[in-house]
């Protein structure tokens, strides 16, 4: 389907996450470090990458963008999810995070409830550049999340 024939929906299509084969765990690693290392991030000395790898075996990376007036600055996973979707791609296997911290974090609540209207089973990787791993289930840190169902007025 054409990207200008997509509803503006989240997908129901998004709703499995799923595993990378081993050159995509590569690639995805590759891509979230080195968008790591891209990072603008001045003010926290925290640097992100995330490199999501979408179900049609693409993979978008960002990093975290701050700025001088601190609220204006922006999240790696939820600039990558921004990209995959303006390329046309909304419905996500794995996302993996790369931080410049010394164990390896989860993604904030904000990008936890961004990503999860597109993914609500992705499988998380988070690495550090010390060779740290650590995974989890997007649905595992954001149980019990507001979805698009939860609009549902079906009973109005
Ligand atoms: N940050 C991310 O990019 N992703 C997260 O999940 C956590 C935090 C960024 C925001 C800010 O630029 C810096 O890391 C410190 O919070």
């Amino acid at each position: 389907m054409s990207v200008a024939g997509k509803t503006n929906r989240a997908r129901p299509d998004g709703a499995r996450g799923g595993k990378a084969d081993d050159a995509q765990t590569r690639a995805l690693r590759e891509r979230a470090l080195s968008a790591m290392e891209r990072a603008y991030a001045p003010y926290s000395d925290f640097l992100v990458g995330a490199a999501l790898l979408g179900s049609d075996g693409s993979i978008t990376e960002a990093c975290n963008v701050e700025n001088a007036a601190f609220p204006a600055g922006t999240c790696a996973e939820r600039a990558a999810l921004a990209a995959a979707i303006a390329r046309g791609v909304r419905s996500f296997q794995v996302l993996t995070i790369a931080t410049s911290a010394e164990e390896p974090t989860p993604p904030c609540g904000m990008c936890r409830q961004a990503l999860i209207e597109f993914a609500p089973e992705l499988e998380i990787v988070s690495i550090t550049r010390n060779g740290k791993e650590t995974r989890w289930r997007l649905s595992e840190l954001l149980p019990h999340a507001f979805s698009p169902s939860s609009l549902d007025r079906s009973n109005d």
